[in-house]
């Protein structure tokens, strides 16, 4: 559905947004593997999140909704026809942890998805999981993919990209086959998975390697910091590892609230957000925020089900450029379409490299990014690993591309609020992958 926008006052306020996505997908898919029931609140209303608790109830697990939240009741054992075919629709979460778990457990299925899921690499999950002994037949290491579980081998991996979803599958794999799984992380990846299997669950040790202060070799009267091992994380899962179930809340997802911070950012407003997840591997975006001019106060701080959460009150200011970097780009992943946006409306260029990994996501997020700034007349360069945008010129209205990808659909939404004419989108109902109100939620902070 193609949608209009005129350019409107950001009037600022206080806002919830849904569930975090991330953890929902964990929750639905960890309830497979659980001894008990998980009671989850403030579970997301979104496609994605629905794929996952679809699959979930192809392996069994009983989906239930009352006034605590929704039910999910693990089955007592898991059969599968062998001729079983997954959807994963547009979801690369649910593909890729869910391929942890069937290689895993003594079941064959198969994995398909949506044109664009079918597209996404494959191969980063496929290695690891085939040299810890399971089967996996792919044409080209994309899906469709059929994987033939069995007991696994345990498995030491450092990985070699940085990412969840990669070391969440093999995580699953391990819990699923009973089978000791070690990981190291050299750029931290967000961390819901091991959170989960912490505090709902037993066997997992997590490793965190700090800076040291050692003698300086050359003048012992000094000191110098040294990262003592050449990683900064390692998770280790036993080999008796297990998910009991619970009650879990769910904080609100930053990846969401980032697009409704930045039109606070750009129109100099203040936005609070209630209940929004803080888990520090999330909040690089709220650093970002920081660093180009805005303030941030951070109030009711807590945490619940093992995640940190609080009130978040951003106010926007004259932004300013800046060139962003290896963690601080990749900490940021998926709310770079929204930095990009904030990018046109602050002082100089703004750099953006090591993001090569948006090639792979729900769509080319760096081409769509650079063709729909193309068609707002500002300067950008499309770098091998990222993006340079100037800021500050003009940004013109004109009919925008999602790329059927949610987060671009988001992102050029808000800037077409900021935007001289007249904007659209041409389909702006690719919100509903993640956060189905999201237009609710923008009239009610916009006059
Ligand atoms: C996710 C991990 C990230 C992120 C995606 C969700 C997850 O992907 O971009 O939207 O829930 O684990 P990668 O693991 O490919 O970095």
């Amino acid at each position: 559905m193609k949608r209009g926008f005129k350019p409107v006052r950001i009037v600022g306020g206080i806002i919830t947004v849904p569930g975090d996505k991330s953890i929902a997908h964990r929750v639905a898919l960890l309830s497979i593997l659980a001894k008990d029931k998980f009671v989850v609140s403030n579970f997301p209303e979104n496609a994605d999140c629905q794929t996952s608790l679809d699959a979930a109830q192809k392996f069994g697990v009983k989906v239930e909704k009352n006034k605590d939240g929704m039910i999910l009741t693990p089955p007592e054992s898991i059969s599968l026809d062998e001729n079983t075919i997954i959807d994963c629709r547009n979801s690369g979460t649910t593909a890729r942890l869910l391929a942890g778990i069937i290689a895993g457990s003594d079941l064959i299925a198969t994995l398909s998805g949506d044109d664009s899921l079918s597209n996404r690499p494959m191969k980063r999950i496929i290695d690891p999981l085939k040299a810890m002994g399971a089967e996996i037949y792919s044409d080209n290491e994309r899906l469709p993919m059929k994987i033939k579980g069995s007991k696994l081998l345990s498995f030491e991996y450092r990985l070699p990209i940085p990412s969840a979803q990669v070391k969440s599958a093999l995580l699953l794999a391990g819990l699923a086959s009973s089978s000791s799984v070690t990981i190291t992380e050299e750029i931290l990846s967000r961390d819901h998975t091991e959170r989960l299997l912490e505090e709902f669950g037993h066997g997992i040790e997590i490793r965190d390697i700090k800076p040291e202060l050692v003698p300086d070799e050359y003048d012992p009267r000094k000191k110098r910091l040294i990262m003592p091992e050449d990683f900064k994380k390692e998770i280790i899962l036993k080999s008796n590892s297990a998910i009991d179930g619970g009650h879990i809340d769910i904080p609100g997802d930053i990846s969401t609230a980032a697009f409704f911070m930045a039109a606070a950012a750009i129109s100099k407003q203040s936005l609070t957000i209630n209940n929004l997840g803080l888990n520090p591997t999330r909040v690089t975006f709220i650093e970002h925020l920081k660093a180009i001019g805005c303030q941030i106060s951070i109030s009711e701080k807590q945490t619940i089900s093992g995640e940190p959460r609080g009130n978040v009150t951003v106010t926007g200011s004259d932004l300013k450029a800046r060139r962003i970097l290896g963690e601080n780009s990749l900490g940021m992943i998926d709310e770079i379409p929204v930095v990009a946006v904030l990018a046109c409306f602050a002082k100089g260029t703004t750099v953006i490299r090591d993001i090569s990994e948006l090639k792979f996501k729900e769509s080319d997020r760096l081409f769509a990014i650079a063709e729909n700034l193309k068609l707002a007349g500002v300067k950008c360069g499309l770098l091998e690993d990222g993006l340079a945008i100037e800021g500050c010129s003009e940004f013109n209205g004109a009919d925008f591309q999602s790329f059927g990808d949610h987060r671009i659909a988001m992102a050029f939404s808000i800037a077409s609020l900021f935007a001289v004419g007249p904007s659209s989108i041409d389909d702006s109902s690719v919100v509903e992958i993640s956060c189905p109100n999201f237009y609710e939620i923008l009239n009610s902070i916009t006059k």
